[in-house]
């Protein structure tokens, strides 16, 4: 007969099993796994589209890309701005692959995607990256204080907006496929997971981002026959950008090494990935903590932040 001691152990052991998993697997994620994001330049002339690729982390992302030799397709909303940006790109003298751009204004609702999408559908495009988006920083006001407007352009801007163009651009994507793996990322928030106060719509159309994901990548993967278009969400904790003017620490890396490491974890299989290991480790300490205590906690940096904000103003 087993005694009690042995149970407990048997039963510690099968506990401690997933999280031994869930150990090694971040080990190899993070700090062995090498890049695969050569495997999306195949064909003649691969192309990558980034939005909102004028600032931030799409500006960085752009250029990791560009180091990379993909030609690209870049979406912004101002032309001098981008033309600046272009010019920077090529200035950095790693490659002399095409660069292409479009300017759409993202919040707005309204567009025609078949026809934005048009001159580039004959290119073999294998890398989306859907990073426009934003919250309009952090303001005080309730969803009953917001006109349904500025509610509908959040939702545009960061939703809305992301699903039609790759609704446009399926067809083409599975073209591309057909000749090697194609990935369509989302760029997320942590935002998304924590839904802090005043920032309901956008948690929200983060959130959507996430099921949207997991949706298409079931759509293009179980479906019939398999397409080879696959689907990633990004989740991102605070970097230092545009949008967000703050010092760098530990926790909030530059735009610059936020978007190194999300081509680094480009195409490793996970369907939602924190490419920035101290994002990673904060939302498993958000996990661990619990909802009640993050929730409060979130709260407490919402009402100082906002403080701060009216302060400034
Ligand atoms: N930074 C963070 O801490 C953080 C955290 C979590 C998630 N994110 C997400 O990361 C993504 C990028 O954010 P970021 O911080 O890098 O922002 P950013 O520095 O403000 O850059 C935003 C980019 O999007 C463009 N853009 C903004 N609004 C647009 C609109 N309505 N139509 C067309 N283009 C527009 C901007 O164009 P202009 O250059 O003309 O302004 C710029 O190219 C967003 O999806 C954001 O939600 C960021
Ligand atoms: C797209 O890639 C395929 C396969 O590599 C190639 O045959 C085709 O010419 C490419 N099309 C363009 C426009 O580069």
């Amino acid at each position: 007969m087993a005694s009690i001691v042995e149970v407990l152990a048997v039963i510690g052991v099968l506990l401690l099993i997933p999280n031994v998993y869930r150990f090694v697997s971040f080990i190899w994620l993070y700090f062995l796994r090498p890049s695969s994001i050569r495997s999306y330049l195949h064909g003649p002339a691969p192309y990558a589209i980034v939005t909102g690729a004028t600032d931030g982390i799409g500006k960085a992302v752009a250029a990791e890309l560009y180091d990379k030799a993909f030609n690209l397709i870049l979406h912004g909303r101002n032309d001098e701005k981008m033309r600046k940006v272009i010019n920077e790109l090529r200035a950095r003298g790693t490659h002399d692959t095409d660069i292409r751009y479009f300017l759409v204004d993202a919040a707005q609702p309204g567009h025609d995607f078949a026809q934005m999408m048009e001159p580039y559908k004959d290119l073999n495009i294998t890398l989306v990256i859907h990073n426009v988006g934003g919250s309009y920083g952090l303001q005080p006001e309730r969803i009953d204080e917001r006109s349904e407007e500025h509610i509908l352009s959040v939702v545009h801007w960061n939703a809305i907006f992301p699903l039609f163009l790759t609704r446009a651009l399926l067809p083409r994507l599975r073209v591309s496929a057909k000749h090697g793996p194609v990935l369509v990322q989302f760029i997320g928030s942590i935002a998304g997971d924590i839904s802090p106060p005043r920032l309901p719509i956008y948690a929200a159309s983060k959130k959507f981002l996430e099921g949207l994901t997991r949706g298409l990548d079931n759509d293009e993967r179980y479906f019939g026959t398999p397409t080879g278009v696959r689907f990633t969400y990004i989740a991102v904790g605070a970097v230092v950008s545009n949008s967000l003017r703050a010092d760098v620490n530990l926790g909030r890396p530059t735009s610059e090494t936020f978007a190194k490491t999300l081509v680094a974890r480009s195409g490793c299989g996970k369907r939602r990935v924190a490419p920035y290991v101290v994002h990673a480790i904060m939302q498993w300490a958000m996990e661990a903590m619990g909802e009640e205590v993050v929730d409060r906690y979130s709260a407490e940096e919402m009402a100082n932040l906002i403080a701060a904000e009216e302060k400034k103003a």
